[in-house]
């Protein structure tokens, strides 16, 4: 209550209303609260997933923290891991500004950032400095100017100068703002990939995938992970589709999130654990402990969340705890 009438209402109308230059003050002054995380009371759930002790189910998704700004602040907040990145082998500004969308009515954010972040190495001299009481997840993207025939190399780069510093790694191949990256989803490509990567570490490799895939291509996607190693899914990814949207800012390019993405991440989560025993980080759409709950009962083993965090605050991490457990 008090986030939406006070604190939501403050930050949504902050900067007249920019909704980037409002996460990066937000991620600033969290950054400067990370001294708090040693109160961090997050150890409150656990379970074992993909061979990782997690202290509690509730991640956050990637994307909102991509070059691991305020890690510990996350933990104090009561998330039971966190999923740094997208980060990719060269550092890159991403695309033109405006390019994040508060669609309001919808409870939903379009974006098309196109993983603006420092670069791996960055990321890997930031991790050597900083201690996360939770496990780490780092995903792993496409530089731009990289071309998609070259893309293994890119990941493995960057894997390369991250491979002591994650929990678990993300093969990020479902973005909609990197041209070319989701046909990374395709078998021949998706199969080389997962091949190289899987070979250069032995930590969970897990892969993210778009809620746009077609049934057919997602069980093509099941067997590639199956056949080389992949330990489990995140699913998914922000969606193209528009349907039922009632905001001004509908029609803007780029990936949708939050309510309006709720049920087909959902489904897919439920297609992939009846087809395969591969575990699944369900993501898309959770606002509130209901909607994880329903993740979980569709078969995910933890939930991730961005933009229910954005609308509902940071309480909703202890309200999903407190209802999981
Ligand atoms: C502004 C923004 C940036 C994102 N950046 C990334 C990213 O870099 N890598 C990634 O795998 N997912 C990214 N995502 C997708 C989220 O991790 C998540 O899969 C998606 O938003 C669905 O969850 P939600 O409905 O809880 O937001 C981003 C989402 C948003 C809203």
């Amino acid at each position: 209550m008090v986030y939406k009438q006070v604190v939501r209402r403050a930050l949504f109308g902050m900067h007249g209303g920019d909704a980037e230059r409002v996460h990066e003050t937000t991620l600033n002054v969290m950054a400067k609260l990370s001294p708090l995380a040693k109160f961090a009371r997050n150890q409150n759930n656990p379970r074992t997933v993909f061979g990782v002790r997690f202290p509690n189910p509730v991640g956050l998704a990637a994307g909102l923290d991509k070059d691991g700004r305020a890690l510990p602040a996350w933990a104090a907040l009561g998330f039971g891991f966190v999923e740094v990145g997208t980060v990719t082998w060269h550092a890159q500004p991403g695309n033109p500004k405006p390019r994040l969308f508060r669609l309001r009515e919808d409870e939903a954010i379009i974006n098309r950032m196109g993983f603006n972040n420092a670069g791996a190495q960055a990321l890997a001299e930031k991790l050597d400095r900083t201690t996360l009481k939770a496990p780490l997840g780092i995903s792993l993207g496409k530089s731009k100017i990289t071309p998609v025939e070259d893309a293994v190399q890119d990941y493995l780069n960057s894997l390369n100068a991250l491979k002591n510093h994650g929990d678990y790694y993300a093969i990020n191949v479902s973005s909609p703002n990197t041209p070319g990256l989701r046909s990374l989803q395709d078998k021949g490509a998706l199969t080389e990939l997962v091949q190289e990567l899987t070979k250069a570490t032995t930590k969970p490799m897990l892969v993210k995938i778009a809620p746009d895939l077609t049934d057919d291509a997602v069980e093509e996607v099941i067997q590639v992970c199956l056949d080389n190693g992949i330990k489990g899914l995140i699913a998914t990814n922000t969606t193209l589709g528009r349907e039922g949207l009632s905001s001004a800012h509908k029609t803007e390019a780029g990936g949708l999130s939050g309510k309006p993405l709720a049920q087909r991440a959902n489904d897919v989560v439920q297609f992939i654990t009846k087809n395969s025993e591969l575990p699944v980080i369900g993501v898309g759409g959770i606002a509130t402990a209901d909607d994880a709950k329903r993740m979980i009962d569709a078969g995910a083993s933890l939930v991730q969340i961005y933009t229910g965090f954005i609308y509902e605050g940071p309480g909703l991490v202890s309200r999903i705890n407190r209802a999981l457990r």
